[in-house]
């Protein structure tokens, strides 16, 4: 099913300092889109508002999907990022040392309040450990593991409750190239497979330019740029296109 998520004027305080002042973000379904920025411009915090973790203090967040038949008097259905199934993969993958890879993988589904049985479940996360490659590892527990394959656990529990949309908050900090390059070709190769939307927070540019659809430059509490990476080269101010180009302020 395609839609369109929407952000629309979107503002999130912390007492009086203002982090977001007016995020307006439209994208389609089936697309990857980098959110960048310079740290502590509140690029977390926005991932958080999608996911319902934080409050918003303004604005709107939502997704729109038409119906089959897309006719003309019939307007678009709108709902919200958690209904239409969303999953945030957190920066330090947020594992829990005390359960195997199997049972971290397996806990968004025990905890969603579905009637989903226990059989089912085993019979749903094996499949997954199988599509993944990571069959091997299901008996092991994180603190046994490389920080690579936990990005893998992770990355599998953000999957096993089939998402339409995925959250990915800085997927390969603390990884070496060769690591981040191999996060970077798993996304792009699930979604594919898997077809989820995915927004993908990174400071790792322009590596992660090879796997998106479109960046959001997040700036000052809005999204100052938004489209591909090709139409970069087409931004007048230099300053500005040298950053998103290369992620660094200066020459
Ligand atoms: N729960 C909170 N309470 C108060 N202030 C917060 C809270 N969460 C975030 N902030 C503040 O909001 C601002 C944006 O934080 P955020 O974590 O979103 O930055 P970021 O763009 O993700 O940075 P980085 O690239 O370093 O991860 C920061 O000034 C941070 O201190
Ligand atoms: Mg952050």
């Amino acid at each position: 099913m395609d839609f369109k998520l929407k952000i629309e004027n979107l503002e999130k305080r912390f007492g009086d300092k203002v982090i977001l002042s007016g995020v307006d973000l439209e994208v389609d379904s089936g697309t990857i889109t980098a959110i960048i920025g310079k740290s502590g411009t509140g690029k977390s915090v926005l991932l958080k508002l999608m996911a319902g973790i934080l409050e918003k203090e303004n604005g709107k967040i939502s997704v729109e999907y038409g119906s089959e038949n897309s006719a003309q008097d019939q307007k678009p259905k709108a709902g919200n990022l958690q209904e239409i199934g969303l999953s945030y993969m957190f920066q330090n993958n947020a594992l829990f040392d005390s359960l195997s890879a199997f049972d971290n993988i397996a806990l968004p589904l025990v905890e969603s309040n579905s009637s989903i049985s226990a059989s089912v479940i085993n019979q749903k996360v094996k499949a997954l450990l199988k599509q993944l490659d990571l069959e091997t590892v299901g008996a092991s527990y994180p603190g046994d593991l490389s920080g690579g394959m936990n990005k893998r656990i992770a990355f599998a529990r953000a999957l096993i409750t089939e998402p339409k949309i995925i959250l990915f908050d800085e997927p390969t900090t603390g990884l070496d190239p060769e690591r981040k390059h191999t996060v970077f070709d798993m996304i792009q190769f699930y979604k594919k497979q898997f077809g989820f939307t995915a927004f993908l927070v990174s400071h790792d540019i322009p590596e992660v330019y090879s796997i998106v659809d479109s960046i959001a430059w997040l700036d000052e509490g809005e999204i100052k740029y938004f489209g591909t990476v090709d139409s970069i080269d087409s931004i007048s101010d230099p300053a500005i296109k040298h950053y998103l180009k290369t992620g660094r302020l200066s020459v």
